[in-house]
């Protein structure tokens, strides 16, 4: 395990002011998100959103690195640049999705897949160019659930994807979504977030995983978006810093938040008031799908004319992360 380059290579990722883009959308999410702008889920505009993107002028000075799925490493711009090679240029470093996909746990809960072949996938991301993967656990709250056997099942299958990802050289993103659908509360949200870090932090342990050359992508503690009862921003952002304390090995690199269906200004206030809080061990920072893609996909809506207004709306929703990361940001900054 080279532990200097991964250490490295976390280190650059949660970098002052900076944070991840998550463009991994399998192409059957990504056909969703085409249909909600009215367009076909072909090749052609699953390239355009991603060189959309990936060109945007000074995306670098907020995105530190881009996490791509099998397509999207493999593709090029329409000149001919491969994508890696336009992030790398940039200074924004490749990521990939490793995960693949759900299977059966126990009592309608499920398991991420994709340890089988792991190493060899690995093997071809790392050539393809990427410094850094990620898979994401799902944990569903219900009236009974998550089960323990369930968050140890799915902690087991994180440690070891990191384990491996470290013997390639790769930095591991681990991702155990606590999701927001349901009508749970505040109060259940934040148990549940906390039984998932225990068991997460107890496996990587267990496995040996060095801390300093991973990060770890949690949820926040949200009540279930059909609770009825919503918590405040600052409830949200200080039961969440208090939660990632209680759990999480302060050696890590850093935090990097996913965004999970928050609006995109709830996304941006609840990273703000994080580091407003400041006395973290580690760096809070994002690494938004939904938050940071959402309205400048609207803007484009697959649309050649739109490139450039879709652009600037990205790197609007991008600037507000990164002063969120760095407690610098107000919401007034949304009306100009
Ligand atoms: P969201 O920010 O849309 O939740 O996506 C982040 C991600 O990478 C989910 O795995």
């Amino acid at each position: 395990m080279d532990k200097e380059l991964l250490k490295q290579t976390a280190t650059a990722l949660v970098a002052s002011g900076k944070g991840i883009l998550a463009a991994d959308e399998s192409n059957s999410t990504m056909g969703k998100r085409l249909k909600d702008i009215g367009k076909p889920n072909e090749e052609s505009y699953r390239q355009a959103w991603r060189e959309l993107m990936f060109t945007a002028p000074n995306i670098s000075d907020y995105i530190s690195g881009v996490i791509l799925y099998d397509e999207t490493i493999r593709q090029s711009t329409l000149a001919g640049e491969k994508f890696t090679d336009t992030l790398k240029n940039q200074n924004i470093i490749p990521g990939i999705k490793v995960d693949e996909g759900l299977v059966d746990c126990c009592d309608g809960e499920n398991i991420t897949k994709g340890l089988e072949g792991l190493e060899t996938r690995l093997a071809e991301y790392a050539k393809l160019g990427a410094g850094f993967a990620k898979w994401r656990a799902l944990i569903h709250i219900t009236d009974t659930n998550p089960s323990q056997k369930c968050l140890d099942e799915n902690a087991k299958s994180l440690a070891e994807y990191a384990y491996l990802c470290q013997k390639e050289g790769i930095v591991p993103i681990v991702e155990p979504e606590v999701l927001m659908d349901g009508n749970h509360t505040f109060e259940r949200c934040k148990d549940a977030t906390k039984q998932t870090l225990t068991s997460v932090f107890k496996a990587l342990k267990e496995r040996g995983v060095y801390m300093k050359g991973m990060l770890l992508k949690p949820s926040m503690v949200i009540a279930g978006s059909t609770c009825p009862i919503q918590a405040t921003a600052n409830q949200v952002a200080e039961a969440t810093v208090e939660v990632l304390k209680e759990t999480v090995d302060v050696d890590i690199a850093g935090v990097v938040f996913l965004s999970g269906g928050q609006s995109d200004e709830d996304a941006t206030l609840h990273l703000d008031l994080m580091n407003k809080i400041g006395k973290a061990p580690w760096p809070l920072t994002y690494s938004y799908g939904r938050a940071l893609q959402a309205a400048g996909l609207k803007a484009w809506s697959g649309e050649k004319e739109n490139v450039t207004k879709a652009q600037e709306v990205l790197l609007h929703r991008a600037k507000c992360n990164s002063l969120a990361s760095k407690g610098e940001y107000s919401p007034s900054m949304e009306n100009v």
